[in-house]
């Protein structure tokens, strides 16, 4: 190939730039990796010497109560007793704020994590990526509860077949099998997700594949409206979640980051309430629905032509679904009632 004099020098001065860049990327890559070796080593020792104060403050609160409890004998001075009692104080503070640390260390899977995904490092390591992960755990119910809203919308007014149910059933395994994962994978990240709420979606996994081995027959279309009706219904619910969720993830995280605070706390606080009294109707609305089905399901199973076990199964689950749902919600609710008694109202 012919370089005809000046397209042969500039190609030359690309090469040198390229060759410098080159260069720079070298560097920046071996620092990179330098660093990286530094962060695993600083965990290392942070999250042995957070495991070692741990123990120790265990066997000193151990040491402080018996203290305490052999007081008459001992004779401690008040201002002993007073000691003891401010070492308590500071090591109640001192357990939480290792717990806030810990949120920034890389810990151990759990069981259904290590199953699933294997003993891989799933904690995510600064505040932006764990919110950009609990903003896409969001968006992605948002979009399957769209999707599931157009299916079982298909299913229940344009097409009645028993293999399209069985593929929306799936689809509903898949979902809720995503979300326990993704789930696990928030709280591994220091997300304050309530147990019940994971073990809700077990239950709606095991439920769903249940429904999904349901054989066609007449039980089977005497349930199948009341069913799709109910899924539309809760994908519309979730739709109004997804609303509160991200409004509460958003406003929350507006408070950490601005330090003039002109988003304040208490107008979190009322934009909460307003927001979970317009949702709260609906919640129960729903739980109901599911004690519906669940009675429905039961009667069907006292006809003498019901030989599917699948009747009994989903009816005990619809009911063990109806009662965490209906009592967590009342908990929550509860909970956050005498938290904002607490409260004092200007921060
Ligand atoms: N699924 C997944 N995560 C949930 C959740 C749910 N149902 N409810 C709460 N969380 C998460 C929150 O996002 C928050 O996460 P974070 O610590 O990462 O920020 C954490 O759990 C603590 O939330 P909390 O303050 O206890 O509740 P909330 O104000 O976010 O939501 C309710 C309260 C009642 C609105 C919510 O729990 C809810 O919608 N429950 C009803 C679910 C239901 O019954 N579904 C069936 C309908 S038919």
């Amino acid at each position: 190939m012919l370089f005809s004099p000046t397209g042969f020098s500039e190609c030359l001065r690309e090469w040198e730039d390229l060759e410098r860049d080159y260069q720079y990327i070298q560097d920046t890559h071996r620092l990179y990796k330098q660093k990286l070796e530094e962060v695993t080593k600083l965990q290392d020792s942070c999250s042995g010497a957070i495991a070692r104060q741990r123990k120790k403050l265990k066997e000193l609160t151990v040491s402080l109560e018996e203290c305490k409890e052999n007081h008459p004998t001992t004779k401690l001075s008040p201002e002993d007793v007073d000691a003891i009692t401010g070492m308590e104080d500071s090591i109640k503070e001192r357990v939480d704020a290792f717990s806030e640390m810990e949120a920034f260390l890389p810990k151990k899977n759990g069981l259904y994590l290590t199953l699933v995904l294997g003993n891989v490092n799933v904690t995510l390591l600064n505040k932006l990526s764990k919110f950009a992960y609990k903003d896409e755990y969001e968006k992605f119910k948002l979009i399957l509860t769209v999707i599931l809203f157009i299916f079982s919308f298909t299913c229940r007014f344009l097409f009645s077949y028993r293999a399209l149910d069985a593929l929306f059933n799936f689809l509903l395994v898949w979902y809720y099998c995503t979300l326990t994962i993704r789930e696990s994978i928030l709280i591994n990240n220091g997300s304050r997700i309530k147990g019940w709420w994971v073990f809700q979606h077990y239950l709606s996994t095991f439920l769903s594949g249940v429904m999904l081995t349901w054989p066609e027959g007449a039980l089977y279309q005497m349930f199948r409206n009341q069913f799709l009706t109910y899924c539309l219904y809760q994908s519309f619910v979730q739709f109004l979640q997804y609303y509160y969720q991200s409004g509460c993830l958003y406003r929350l995280r507006a408070l950490g980051e601005r330090h003039n605070m002109d988003l304040t706390v208490e107008g979190f606080q009322s934009w909460m309430w307003r927001g979970l009294t317009f949702l709260l109707p609906f919640l129960f609305f729903g739980h109901f629905w599911q004690l519906y089905n669940s009675i429905t399901l039961f009667k069907m199973f006292q006809l003498p032509e019901c030989k599917e076990w699948q009747v009994a199964m989903c009816s005990c689950s619809y009911m063990v679904l109806f009662m965490g749902n209906f009592f967590t919600t009342l908990g929550v609710v509860y909970q956050k009632y005498m938290n904002n008694q607490d409260k004092p109202k200007n921060i």
